[in-house]
């Protein structure tokens, strides 16, 4: 799954660069997409980011690509690689994993997809 973003002046720190929480609510939200649209009708949570490194700036008036791929599937969790680049240059990466849970937030199985 693929999604683009404008980094805008609101999206900045007091140094004029991108905020890293942002950056990671986005890839966040991008995983949870993903899955969403692999696993419709499930409940599904971020439990764990493989690793988190900012390597490059963002300017704003930047166009961020979000791609997010499933690499693995468990019982209950799903992991999603997610590449974030700018002018075909990868920024950011990492692997989110979901866990499907219940109204209580009980974990479930997931279903084959
Ligand atoms: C999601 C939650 C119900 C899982 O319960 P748990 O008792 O920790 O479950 P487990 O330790 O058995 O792990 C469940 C699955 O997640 C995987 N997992 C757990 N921690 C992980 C981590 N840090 N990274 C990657 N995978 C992880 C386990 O391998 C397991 O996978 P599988 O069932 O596919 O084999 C619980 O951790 C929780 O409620 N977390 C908060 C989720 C949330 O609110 N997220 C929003 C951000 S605050």
């Amino acid at each position: 799954m693929e999604n683009h973003r404008l980094v805008l002046p609101e999206h900045m720190n007091q140094y004029g660069f991108l905020f890293g929480g942002y950056l990671l609510g986005w890839v966040d939200e991008m995983a949870w997409m993903a899955a969403s649209r692999d696993y419709p009708g499930c409940q599904l949570v971020t439990v764990g980011m493989r690793e988190v490194a900012f390597k490059k700036s963002v300017r704003d008036g930047a166009i961020l690509r979000f791609e997010a791929q499933r690499i693995h599937t468990g019982t209950t969790s799903v992991t999603y690689s997610v590449i974030v680049s700018k002018d075909r240059d990868d920024i950011f990466s990492t692997d989110v994993t979901l866990v499907r849970v219940d109204g209580k937030g009980r974990k479930q199985s997931l279903p084959k997809s």
